[in-house]
């Protein structure tokens, strides 16, 4: 079929498919927004799971939920080198100014204006890298204090002006601990006061140690998980984007698609996209399609998906990665690798830790250890999607 028109191609379009099993976290968060609105107290909300399990796409689409209620709305895409604090400055800003926009000579959007000033002079000197320990980051309380008052100040710049405000944040898990805590704490501070200004943050990363392992705080955020999609909606995530272009998908293939998928949103949309390409133009994917679509869907996402990411780890840690894959099905106890590497589990915790950092691995539960990627496994041991004819 018409490799240019793909609807599996990513920005291709589909928007419905993409969205596929997440409708409740989508009417979660509209009633949270409009709640927040009313002056209820609503809790900013963490979406949770695996690499390419749709946080990214269910982030963008809370945006769009946002602005379709009238509220504002901004982005912030962490990055490694990227600080978590300065970037929330620079969102406020960006939100201020957007609503000073529409309301030009506001006390309460002025007032918050000028703290954001004062907020992002000083400190630079304590920013310097020899002064941070490694892996921390340099603010303290004064900055979580200054930043919940910030956000408070923006929140009572909305609610004077009967608005409201959505910070979507990606890649969470890449801000270190300490910046963590610091917009914990705002968003604690934002929620108590009732004010309409919310986040919803992506990570791959479990509830407890989002926050910080505190079991009170947990119960003061909202967690969606975006784990595999089930059976009916992985199908839909298939069945859909072809049959806009007046394509369908013959049963057995479909079956096996999902099968090999797990569920998996970008492994769907891998294969999705392979088995179009392969099938003969105009018709519909076949089973056969499919197989000979397989080699193709595998160099796709060990490409795109996998090496890149696992070019990331050092020696050592690649060796911690393959004891995992030796050991899967994961999630496994750190003890266990541990002891697989012929370790003690204290002296491989450091490149446990620095995997968890380095976004390749998370813990799902206190003492255990998983891959932030699907099929990992599979992966390092090269078992990935092999033709039936290819397994031993
Ligand atoms: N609910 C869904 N149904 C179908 N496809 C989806 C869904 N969520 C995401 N996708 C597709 O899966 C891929 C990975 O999604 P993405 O949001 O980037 O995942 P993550 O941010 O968790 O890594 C994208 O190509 C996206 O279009
Ligand atoms: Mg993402």
């Amino acid at each position: 079929m018409d490799p240019w028109r793909n609807p599996y191609s990513p920005g291709a379009g589909c928007r419905p498919p993409h969205l596929a099993g997440r409708q409740a976290h989508c009417e979660a968060l509209a009633r949270s927004l409009e709640r927040s609105l009313l002056g209820r107290e609503v809790k900013s909300q963490f979406v949770l799971g695996q690499e390419g399990t749709g946080k990214t796409v269910l982030l963008a689409e809370y945006g769009r939920l946002a602005l379709e209620k009238g509220l504002y709305h901004e982005h912030i895409d962490l990055r490694e080198e990227s600080g978590l604090v300065e970037a929330l400055v620079a969102a406020v800003r960006r939100l201020l100014l957007a609503m000073a926009a529409r309301r030009r000579g506001s006390e309460p959007i002025k007032r918050a204006l000028e703290h954001l000033q004062s907020f992002s002079q000083p400190r630079s000197p304590r920013r310097s890298p020899e002064l941070a320990p490694a892996g921390s980051s340099p603010e303290g309380p004064e900055v979580a204090n200054d930043l919940a008052a910030l956000w408070i100040e923006l929140g009572e710049a909305c609610r004077q002006h009967a608005t409201g405000a959505l910070l979507t944040i990606d890649e969470l898990h890449l801000a270190p601990r300490r910046s963590l805590e610091t917009l914990l704490v705002a968003l604690e501070e934002g929620s108590r006061a009732r004010l309409p200004v919310m986040v919803a943050a992506a990570a791959v990363a479990s509830p407890a140690a989002l926050a910080g392992g505190r079991a009170r705080r947990q119960e003061r955020f909202d967690f969606a998980a975006t784990g595999p999609l089930e059976s009916a909606e992985a199908r839909r995530a298939l069945t859909e984007p072809a049959a806009a272009a007046g394509v369908s998908w013959e049963e057995a293939a479909l079956e096996r698609a999902v099968e090999l998928s797990g569920g998996f949103a970008y492994f769907l949309q891998a294969l999705g996209h392979e088995a179009w390409n392969a099938a003969p133009a105009g018709t519909r994917i076949s089973g056969i399609d499919l197989e000979e679509s397989l080699a193709a869907a595998r160099a796709a996402v060990e490409d795109h998906f996998f090496s890149k990411r696992a070019t990331r780890a050092s020696a050592a840690e690649e060796l911690y990665l393959r004891a995992m894959a030796e050991l899967a099905p994961t999630p496994l106890r750190s003890v266990a690798v541990a002891q697989a590497l012929g370790r003690r589990a204290t002296a491989v915790a450091p490149v446990r830790d620095s995997l968890i950092r380095k976004a390749l691995c998370y813990a799902p539960r206190w003492g255990e250890i998983d891959f932030a990627l699907p099929f990992f496994d599979l992966y390092l041991r090269g078992s990935l999607w092999l033709p039936e004819t290819e397994k031993i």
